[in-house]
């Protein structure tokens, strides 16, 4: 079934109040051939969202959204590990805890990022020292010029940093209607990220915990869960869209240079030998945490979430990502690249 003049303020997380022309649930695959075949015999462009956690509606859609509902899920057991396959319009986070309350790890560190099942692999969902291309085997894809479905290896997705294939070559090309998932039945806690590591170590010296051995998966989902409400707001409390630039990667030359201005530099070492910078830092330096424009700011407890306080528009939004940009690139000389993805 196709609604006409739908508003989208309730699936994008930012809480924009533009229009869809058209808008279509999809619960199955044929609503979703017959949803596609409606925006080709038209002529209209489509878009495809589901938990709307990760995109800014500039302005009203005129052309097809497609509302990705597609539900299930279903674990094989495989020895010493599980293949989780669940479908794209899954919640995120009830998988998270579905898996863990199996006995099934990996997931665990990227607890309570908002969103659907089918929208992590497009960004490669990343926190706390974890990224989802790390757990996934494959991702299935419906390819609409083909009008059939294929199964794509981690490897295909060419995953990388806020990154992959459908960000890129596959944009438009396919809808993600699948994600299975590689998880492992013994836990092994991931401490990569310093404040993890810290927040462990002080319930160990609390004697909360007897050293790493006795730490649960069930435990880190906890702390995660803690760290992300103390700093990052809630989307149904504060309208966000998470980071909202990507920590930029920047060269050697330019590393050393930022290190001696500013030896208090926030930096990390990429497994590939390149260097992030947090644009948090960047953009507090630049003097904008907190700050408001219309009805629209940036959150006064991490710089790097813009809020939309009181109904602004996507195109205000962006307009305050352009002017941190400006300031960033002034006084850094240092270019932010905006994360979520920007429809139309
Ligand atoms: N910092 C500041 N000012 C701030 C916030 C942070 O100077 O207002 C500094 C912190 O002191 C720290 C550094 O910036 O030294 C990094 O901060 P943090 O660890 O909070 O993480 P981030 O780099 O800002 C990234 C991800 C988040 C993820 C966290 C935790 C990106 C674009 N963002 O943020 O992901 O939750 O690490 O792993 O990589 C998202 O993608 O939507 C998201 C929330």
């Amino acid at each position: 079934v196709i609604s006409k003049n739908i508003s989208l303020k309730s699936f994008n997380t930012l809480n924009i109040d533009s229009k869809a022309r058209y808008f279509a649930e999809i619960s199955d695959m044929d609503q979703l051939k017959s949803a596609l075949a409606f925006s080709s015999r038209e002529k209209i462009p489509f878009w495809v969202i589901a938990g709307g956690s990760n995109i800014v509606i500039r302005e009203d859609l005129e052309g097809l959204v497609l509302y990705i509902a597609l539900k299930g899920v279903q674990v094989l057991d495989e020895g010493s590990s599980g293949l989780v396959i669940a479908s794209a319009g899954e919640v995120w986070d009830e998988l998270v805890e579905f898996c863990l309350d199996r006995g099934l790890f990996g997931l665990e560190n990227l607890s309570l990022i908002p969103g659907s099942v089918g929208a992590a692999p497009i960004q490669n969902i990343g926190a706390y020292g974890a990224e989802v291309a790390q757990a996934i085997e494959w991702v299935e894809v419906w390819d609409i010029k083909n009008r059939s479905l294929r199964k794509l290896s981690a490897k295909q997705c060419e995953f990388a940093y806020r990154d992959s294939i459908f960000k890129g070559h596959l944009k438009g090309e396919v809808v993600i209607t699948r994600v299975a998932f590689r998880l492992q039945k013994r836990f092994q806690v991931n401490l990569a990220y310093g404040g993890l590591r810290e927040a462990v170590q002080a319930l160990v010296n609390d004697g909360e915990v007897q050293q790493n051995a006795e730490i649960e998966a069930t435990l880190i989902r906890q702390i995660v869960c803690q760290m992300r409400r103390s700093k990052l707001p809630d989307p149904s409390v504060l309208p966000n869209a998470g980071s909202f630039f990507k920590n930029p990667i920047i060269s050697n030359a330019k590393c050393q240079q930022l290190q001696q201005q500013f030896p208090e530099v926030p930096l990390y070492n990429q497994m590939d030998g390149s260097i992030k910078v947090a644009a948090a830092w960047l953009i507090e330096q630049a003097g904008w945490k907190g700050k408001d424009l219309g009805q629209v700011g940036v959150h006064a407890l991490q710089a790097l979430v813009l809020v939309n306080k009181n109904g602004g528009s996507g195109t205000e939004l962006l307009r305050l990502a352009d002017k941190i940009q400006c300031s960033v690139k002034q006084l850094f000389d240092i270019t932010l690249e905006i994360e979520p993805q920007i429809i139309p």
